[in-house]
C-alpha cells in the first residue's frame, strides 16, 4: 500500500481516473468545482475549497507542483511539500477528492505543446519570470482537460494569473466558469502564501510592509491623492523605511487589466513585488 493510500479520502493519482470521476458526478446531474493548488495549503487556499464546496456538488482539488512555471534558478526543488498535511486539511475542511499526479502523468515523455497566452501575461511577473505563464498555462489548460469541472476557483492573490487564465478560457472556448476570490491575510495582513514559510524571523516582520505600503496608497487616495507617481513614492518610502530595498515592481492598472494608469480615475488594483532575502513575494489591493 503507498503512503497516499492510507489517507482516508479519494486521492487519485491517474488523470485517466480523475476524468472518468468528474465526467460520471456530472452525468449524475452533480455540479463540479475545481481548485488547482501546488499544495502546502493555508487558508488562502482553503477560502477556495470553501468557495467551491459552497457553491458545488463536488470538489476536486489538485495538488501539483508544476516543474514547467519555475525557471532553472527558481525554488522548485525547495517548494515545500507537506503532502500528508494538505490531505488531512482537506479531508477536516469536507474535500473527499483529490488528484495528486506524478510529473510524469502530466508530462509523459514526447509532450511538446505548450500554451503562450498573449499580452497580458507580458509585463510584471510575465517580466519578471520569463515562461512563467507560458507554464502556468500549460499546466492549467492540461489540468481543465483532466479535471473537466463547472467552475474553476483561483485567488486574487495572483491578480495577474487569473487575468491569463481568464484570457486563456476565452480565447480556447474552454467550457468553464472562472471564480476569482478574495485574498486572504494573516493577522497582520502579509497575504498568505505557501513561500512565506521561507522568511526567517527578521524578514517575516519586514513583509507586513508590503500590506502597509498598499493600505497606504489605498489611504492616499482616500484623502484626495490621485497622481500615481506620487503614491508610489509614499509607498516605496514606507517599503525602505522597513528595509525592504529590493522592489521588483509598483503598478497601478485598472481593474481586470494589466493597462497601467497615471491617475487614479476609477477602480484600480496595485500591485506590488519585492525580494526580502531569497524570498519573493507579491500582493495586491484594489483601490478607488
Ligand atoms: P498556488 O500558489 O498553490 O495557489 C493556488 C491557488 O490559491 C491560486 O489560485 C492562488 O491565487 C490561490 N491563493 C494563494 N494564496 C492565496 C491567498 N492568500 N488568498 C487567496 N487565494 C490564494 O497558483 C498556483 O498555485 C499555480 O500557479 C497553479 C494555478 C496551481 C498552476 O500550477
Amino acid at each position: 500500500m503507498s503512503e497516499l493510500e492510507t489517507i482516508s479520502m479519494h486521492v487519485i493519482t491517474s488523470a485517466e481516473e480523475i476524468c472518468a470521476v468528474v465526467l460520471a458526478a456530472k452525468s449524475s446531474g452533480q455540479s463540479v468545482g475545481f481548485v488547482p493548488t501546488m499544495g502546502a495549503l493555508h487558508e488562502g487556499h482553503l477560502s477556495l475549497v470553501d468557495a467551491s464546496l459552497a457553491e458545488c456538488d463536488l470538489t476536486v482539488v489538485s495538488i501539483f507542483v508544476n516543474p514547467t512555471q519555475f525557471s532553472p534558478e527558481e525554488d522548485l526543488e525547495k517548494y515545500p511539500r507537506p503532502l500528508q498535511r494538505d490531505l488531512q486539511l482537506l479531508t477536516e475542511r469536507g474535500c473527499e477528492i483529490v488528484f495528486v499526479p506524478t510529473a510524469a502523468e502530466m508530462y509523459p515523455e514526447g509532450v511538446e505543446s505548450t500554451v503562450e497566452v498573449g499580452s497580458v501575461a507580458s509585463p510584471f511577473e510575465g517580466a519578471s519570470r520569463p515562461h512563467h505563464f507560458q507554464g502556468v498555462a500549460t499546466v492549467v489548460s492540461k489540468l481543465f482537460q483532466v479535471v473537466p469541472a463547472d467552475r474553476a476557483y483561483f485567488g486574487r492573490k495572483d491578480y495577474q494569473q487569473a487575468l491569463v487564465v481568464v484570457q486563456l478560457i476565452e480565447d480556447f472556448n474552454l467550457p468553464i466558469t472562472m471564480r476569482v476570490c478574495p485574498i486572504v491575510r494573516e493577522p497582520d495582513g502579509l497575504a498568505m502564501s505557501s513561500r512565506n514559510t521561507y522568511l526567517r524571523p527578521e524578514q517575516r516582520q519586514q513583509a507586513s510592509a508590503l500590506w502597509q505600503s498598499l493600505r497606504i496608497a489605498e489611504q492616499a487616495h482616500a484623502a484626495g491623492e490621485t497622481d500615481v507617481a506620487a503614491i508610489k513614492k509614499k509607498m516605496m518610502q514606507h517599503l525602505n523605511s522597513a528595509g525592504i530595498e529590493n522592489v521588483d515592481y509598483i503598478a497601478f492598472v485598472t481593474d481586470g487589466t494589466v493597462q497601467e494608469v497615471e491617475t487614479v480615475a476609477g477602480p484600480t488594483v496595485v500591485a506590488i513585488a519585492a525580494r526580502l532575502g531569497k524570498s519573493r513575494l507579491i500582493d495586491n489591493h484594489t483601490i478607488g
